[in-house]
């Protein structure tokens, strides 16, 4: 079947190019939106239920009308096979809907827009950078105050991205107003010191990320000890090794910060265990021995 980028709209199938979502969508005119991307193997969805459990705590948050998670599944299912998508990427979202333009919710509510893109992706470039390793520049998180909520409310993660790019970078690392490190601009972001893996404490300061988490499940096995912590960027610095992690990214070890070498200046061997434990627990789950 010939590959296409599927979008479905409130449960109707059409190319993207036709997806149209009208100006008054709040989606559009106040980023009253939430969202997730689910990454596609061999046309399955990698941690399903992980994502539809972040979903839902993001509307629940935000106060959305009732979404029937099953029919959005049903949906997002169909849209994968219409496809003809097998490595790829599913994204997902959902706005509080279509209403002339006042800040406070639509009272009554009205039904929520549902979209679902599923593209193929494609690998090759990101598995160099996971062998090489990347450069990340540093950023002031200048982002709203619940970034535990998937929100579309982006624009201080791209206003990050961009100056990052600009500055030779393959991510943004985001610094607070008190010097502390919280995540990247779409990724989470661990590091290694003192004989442990350690990552910022989950709170309103960052996205739960899904990788992280089941990252964090796979490293008493791996035989790392993990411990929840917060970091200045100048201790960041100073780490052994310092890693970014996400859905298409899964582990990407991070070379240099602002110019200056991160441990060897080369990815480490804490960097490689957790590929290789990301890897075969892909493979073993592909093989339907899990999930
Ligand atoms: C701000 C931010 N942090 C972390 C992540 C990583 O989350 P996940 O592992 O669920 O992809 C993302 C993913 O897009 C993100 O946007």
């Amino acid at each position: 079947m010939a590959m296409q980028i599927l979008a479905c709209l409130n449960g109707e199938l059409m190319p993207v190019e036709e997806a149209k979502v009208p100006v008054w969508d709040r989606g559009f005119t106040f980023g009253d939106a939430i969202y997730e991307v689910f990454r596609l193997y061999h046309g399955r969805i990698w941690l399903e239920k992980e994502h539809l459990a972040r979903l839902k705590r993001s509307l629940d948050e935000m106060e959305f009308p009732e979404v029937d998670l099953n029919v959005l599944m049903d949906r997002v299912k169909r849209t994968i096979s219409a496809s003809g998508v097998g490595h790829g990427t599913a994204y997902i979202q959902v706005t509080r809907g279509v209403a002339a333009r006042a800040h406070a919710f639509p009272k009554p509510a009205v039904p929520p827009t549902e979209v679902i893109i599923v593209r193929p992706y494609d690998d090759t470039a990101t598995s160099g950078l996971r062998e090489t390793g990347v450069a990340v520049i540093t950023q002031p998180d200048i982002r709203w105050g619940r970034c535990d909520v998937k929100s579309t409310n982006l624009l201080g993660n791209v206003i990050a991205l961009e100056h990052a790019q600009r500055a030779g970078g393959y991510e943004a690392v985001l610094v607070d107003r008190d010097g502390y490190v919280t995540e990247a601009t779409h990724s989470s972001i661990l590091w290694f010191r003192d004989g442990e893996l350690q990552g910022t404490p989950e709170g309103p300061e960052i996205l739960p990320g899904t990788k992280r988490h089941f990252l964090l499940k796979l490293a008493p096995e791996a035989g790392l000890k993990f411990e929840p912590t917060l970091i200045t960027l100048d201790q960041l610095k100073q780490c052994d090794e310092v890693l970014l992690i996400g859905t298409t990214i899964e582990v990407l070890p991070v070379n240099t910060i602002d110019g200056k070498p991160v441990g060897s200046g080369k990815p480490g061997p804490i960097a490689r265990k957790l590929q290789a434990a990301y890897k075969t627990a892909v493979e073993r789950w592909l093989e339907g021995a899990e999930g």
